[in-house]
């Protein structure tokens, strides 16, 4: 059974970033991030845990003030994520390396880690006030092909970035949106001792 939850009475207690987060369409299209700002998401990211520490991750970076690069990151992407994701100030291709280095083995976790490290990158950005929404949608191979990546290394996500508009009738939808995000209650995915018994006893999964 899946229970669409909203706040709830500890919603308000967890971390700042975290309850900031979440992931426009839109973006102020004129305002660019400083080269110290990408650095620093970066710089979050790159201290992600890793499985062995083998650090899968790697991003390719386009900034709208290079269109043609941008433009090539736009033509990746579905149909559905073109119109907004070209308002964002930058778009970052992920990629994880499925091989490991230290013995070219497979890596299972490399997708793993990989989100992982998005994670730190996406509330380091809160922090600043850049706020990302990452895409599932867009074409594997074409990626694969326009970014020339190399054998064992495969295209996962491309993330939006920037600043939200700042006029109001954003804020009206922004509002809008923001009271339509669902999570599902802690019942339905954490359990005690095994499968499927709900570890805490959650019952106020309604409150909003
Ligand atoms: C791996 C991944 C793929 C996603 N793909 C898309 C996408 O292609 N298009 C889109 O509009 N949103 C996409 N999203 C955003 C999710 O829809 C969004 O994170 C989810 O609805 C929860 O909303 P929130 O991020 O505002 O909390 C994706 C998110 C993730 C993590």
């Amino acid at each position: 059974m899946h229970i669409g939850t909203t706040n709830t009475a500890l919603t308000n207690d967890i971390l700042p970033l975290i309850k900031k987060r979440w992931s426009p369409r839109e973006f102020d299209s004129l305002k660019e991030i400083s080269q110290e700002n990408l650095q620093l998401l970066f710089e979050a990211a790159r201290w992600a845990p890793s499985s062995n520490n083998e650090q899968p991750w790697n991003f390719i970076v386009v900034t709208k003030n290079e269109p043609e690069q941008f433009n090539k990151m736009i033509g990746v992407l579905l149909e559905g994520n073109k119109q907004w994701a070209s308002k964002a100030s930058a778009l970052v291709l992920t990629v994880a390396s499925l091989r490991s280095a230290k013995n070219n083995t497979e890596n299972f976790h490399a997708l793993y880690d990989l989100g992982a490290c998005v994670a730190n990158l996406s509330l380091q950005a809160i922090e600043l006030d850049i706020f990302t929404h990452q895409m599932g949608g867009f074409y594997h191979d074409k990626a694969k092909k326009v970014f020339q990546l190399k054998e064992n290394y495969t295209p996962v996500s491309v993330i939006a970035l920037g600043y939200l508009p700042e006029n109001e009738s954003f804020v009206t939808r922004k509002e809008e949106v923001l009271a339509k995000r669902k999570r599902k209650s802690l019942n339905e995915f954490v359990f005690k001792n095994n499968w499927g018994n709900p570890f805490f006893e959650v019952n106020d999964f309604q409150k909003n």
